[in-house]
């Protein structure tokens, strides 16, 4: 009995949620969180009750070894439970520092904005959230208004792509190119959606003079890793430099090396957009951490005075503990050469995935992205019914490998390996790609399956 049973009789501590049974857990999540969400994961077989995990592996209740191909969308680079990354921050812990204090000077996070500044130095201001992608969404957003606001009251819009996903915020559902996630909401004022790749639509809007920004995944994840022609966001960049428009360019998913570069926008030689965000790949899961990197100038015209300092300020934000976290990835990543490994090994993993599609080339049309961020583009059967989900039910339940199919687009299916993944692992994952595409083949689609059942890919991602 602890003090806090005797209090509240049931009432769990976190040395009992560490022994929960699943069924447990399952209960609990249904009566107390989001039902919904719980139960399309369930349904989709993609919801396990995971006990531990390490490098590429997550271990279930059963005892099973699964290989996690997909990381939480992202978020895994460095691997489950990165040794360097946990005993830095452990490290940091036990030093008995002040993690967040809103005047203190905060060491670790000037050390990360600081080295951030080294890795680009075109732009060298950071502003850390404790938060998720979308949180830095917002802040991007709140800040190129501000700068607007203040010194060209004239320009008033955002633009974004059409099939983009910037989070589910309110600023952040505005700005993605999806209306799914803007049922039932207002809107933010002032926002247009232009196909993603289009340089002549780009070029239709910040003509008309009134556009503060445009912003873009330099990759689209959610929208099913579209990765534009070549010479799209270099054009992008002349013209926000012809019609004074800033080009922001949202990282959360591409950046943090999973494309093969420290930031995705540094595969396009001497492309620097005048703000980037950042998240997933920088916490390694260890603990949620966000935030911007923006040019100096652009920083100043929205915050660079006295009467606009504590415009955008938040409990968590610049906090030394999200920092420490992002720091040690930093550090892990350049150390290690990460950008290059993801590289290398991404293009010998392509040349393996080839291989299946030609095998299946009525089943995968497509092997496309970059680095470590590949979408399989999944055809439909002759009833009409989608491979995607269905083959990545099966690789989940039979073949123990992890994989997701992308919010917006259910018949790609992305696979998001990390630097821990092993030669063997990677043939783990072709045999059990391989294995699963012919158990769905010779297994019909269940009854009046459309082509996105199972279950929607939106609600798979809802569920996630
Ligand atoms: C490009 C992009 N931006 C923003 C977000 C939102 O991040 P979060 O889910 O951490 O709020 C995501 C999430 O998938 C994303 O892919």
């Amino acid at each position: 009995m602890t003090a806090a049973s005797t209090l509240y009789p049931g009432f769990l501590t976190l040395d009992d949620a560490f022994n929960l049974t699943e069924d447990k857990v399952r209960e609990m999540q249904l009566k107390h969180m989001n039902e919904y969400r719980t139960k399309l994961g369930l349904q989709g077989g993609l919801t396990f009750d995971i006990k531990h995990a390490e490098g590429c592996y997550i271990w279930d209740a059963q005892g099973n070894k699964r290989l996690d191909f997909i990381g939480c969308v992202g978020v895994y680079l460095l691997g489950h439970n990165n040794p360097f990354v946990i005993e830095n921050v452990l490290k940091y812990l036990r030093s008995k520092p002040l993690t967040m204090d809103p005047m203190a000077l905060k060491p670790i996070t000037a050390a990360f904005a600081h080295d951030m500044a080294l890795i680009t130095p075109e732009l060298t201001r950071t502003i850390t959230n404790g938060g998720g992608g979308a949180e830095a969404v917002e802040a991007v957003l709140k800040l190129v208004r501000i700068a607007a606001g203040r010194n060209h009251p004239e320009r008033r819009r955002i633009v974004s792509t059409l099939n983009s996903f910037h989070g589910k915020t309110l600023g952040a559902v505005t700005t993605g190119g999806k209306d799914v996630w803007r049922r039932w909401q207002p809107r933010v004022a002032g926002h247009t959606y232009i196909p993603y790749g289009d340089i002549d639509a780009v070029e239709a809007e910040l003509s008309k003079g009134d556009v503060i920004a445009f912003i873009a995944e330099t990759i689209q994840g959610e929208g099913g890793v579209v990765v534009p022609e070549e010479d799209y966001f270099p054009a992008v960049r002349h013209l926000c430099d012809k019609y004074g428009t800033y080009m922001i360019m949202d990282e959360v998913q591409a950046g943090s090396c999973r494309t093969g570069n420290i930031w995705a926008f540094q595969h396009y030689d001497g492309l620097i957009p005048d703000a980037f965000t950042f998240a997933k790949g920088m916490s390694d899961g260890v603990l949620p951490v966000s935030g911007i990197q923006v040019k100096d100038s652009l920083y100043q015209e929205a915050y660079g005075s006295y009467d606009s300092a504590m415009m955008h300020t938040a409990t968590y934000q610049d906090n030394n503990i999200s920092a420490a976290v992002a720091l040690s990835c930093l550090q892990y990543m350049v150390e290690h050469d990460v950008a290059t490994h993801v590289r290398t090994k991404g293009a010998e993993f392509f040349a393996k995935l080839e291989t299946v599609r030609e095998k299946y080339p009525d089943v995968i049309s497509e092997v496309r992205g970059r680095g470590f961020m590949i979408g399989l583009k999944f055809g439909v059967d002759s009833q009409g019914a989608g491979y995607a989900n269905r083959v990545a039910a099966v690789m989940a339940q039979k073949y123990f490998v992890h994989t997701m199919t992308s919010t917006n687009n259910d018949t790609i299916l992305r696979v998001y390996p990390n630097i821990a993944t092993t030669d063997e692992d990677f043939d783990w994952f072709i045999d059990a790609l391989d294995h699963s595409i012919e158990d769905v083949i010779r297994t019909a689609a269940p009854a009046g399956a459309e082509a996105s059942e199972p279950v929607k890919a939106e609600q798979l991602v809802s569920a996630r």
